[in-house]
């Protein structure tokens, strides 16, 4: 199955602000948010120009723009990009945001070449681009400057299926032993093998995949992380653990430490990969 923009761009026009909710409303959520937000805070420098791509409606945008010295803000969804503009204006940071744009990471001509000093694509866009994901990569970097920072962030397909056991096993009742071979072998749900009636048609990742797709490129992988990986503890003991502050602080700890740890890189919820553009 080849990419087509339509299946991201009408899931994400059509998600009212479940966007919004998704970091917070429970554990999962807010470990995939306290990973994701380190590694913002350890690349991100105050005199940086930083563009923040597949942004949705800003969870990491109300972050960013303060530790930046410009934020420039992109999303394939027009929807997304309006409720990131309300958000920000509602916080009253939305004088420090540069510019909006509604476009395709696979077109980004509105910037030229090397324009920022860090590029912030997470949260899974790299896993609509199917048989488009080189292309991605390389237009991520080239709007990045030499040197210049590229913050990946994808659904991982080992700890996904760890997670969702229950539901692959339920779904092989319906698509069969083969489709469940394959979606196991290379993470891709898509119409032809795996056709979900959602129509959410991904590529989960390995970081072997992702070693691979980077091995292309001119690059230094600086980190590797894995995020959500307590989230396979399951949702109860997640709540429980959430319901205790003095606990869940040291899990949300030891989560960014655990989640550095090379054992662990594919265990979780999503992979982030760090990268330098030589
Ligand atoms: C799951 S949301 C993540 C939002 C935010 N980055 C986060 O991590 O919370 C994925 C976002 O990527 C956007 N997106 C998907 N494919 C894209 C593409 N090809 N180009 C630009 N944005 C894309 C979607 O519209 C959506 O807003």
């Amino acid at each position: 199955m080849s990419y087509n923009p339509e299946i991201p761009r009408t899931r994400y026009d059509n998600y009212g602000d479940r966007e919004w909710t998704r970091l917070t409303k429970d554990g999962p959520g807010e470990l995939l948010y306290q990973v994701h937000l380190d590694i913002l805070q350890r690349y991100t420098k105050p005199t940086d120009t930083v563009l923040e791509i597949g942004a949705g409606s800003g969870r990491y945008t109300k972050d960013l723009v303060t530790m930046c010295s410009e934020l420039t803000v992109a999303d394939l969804s027009s929807h997304q990009i309006e409720f990131n503009q309300s958000k920000m204006q509602e916080l009253s940071l939305a004088d420090r945001i540069k510019a909006y744009h509604v476009l395709d990471v696979l077109d980004m001509s509105v910037f030229e070449d090397a324009s920022f000093d860090t590029v912030v694509c997470i949260g899974g866009v790299i896993n609509y681009l199917l048989d488009k994901e080189t292309d991605g990569i390389r237009e991520l970097l080239r709007v990045l400057k030499p040197d210049g920072i590229l913050i990946l962030g994808s659904m991982s397909f080992i700890g996904a299926s760890m997670y969702y056991l229950d539901g692959i096993r339920y779904e092989k009742d319906q698509f069969g032993i083969e489709a469940t071979k394959w979606i196991m072998n290379t993470g891709i749900q898509d119409e032809e093998h795996y056709p979900v009636p959602s129509k959410h048609y991904v590529h989960m990742m390995r970081s072997a995949e992702l070693d691979a797709l980077f091995a292309q490129f001119p690059v230094n992988i600086l980190e590797r992380s894995s995020a959500g990986l307590y989230t396979q503890a399951g949702d109860a003991a997640l709540a429980n653990a959430r319901g205790d502050q003095e606990f869940w602080k040291l899990i949300v700890e030891q989560e960014i430490a655990f989640t550095k740890l090379p054992g662990t890189l594919d265990c979780g919820m999503n992979l982030i990969y760090v990268v330098r553009k030589l």
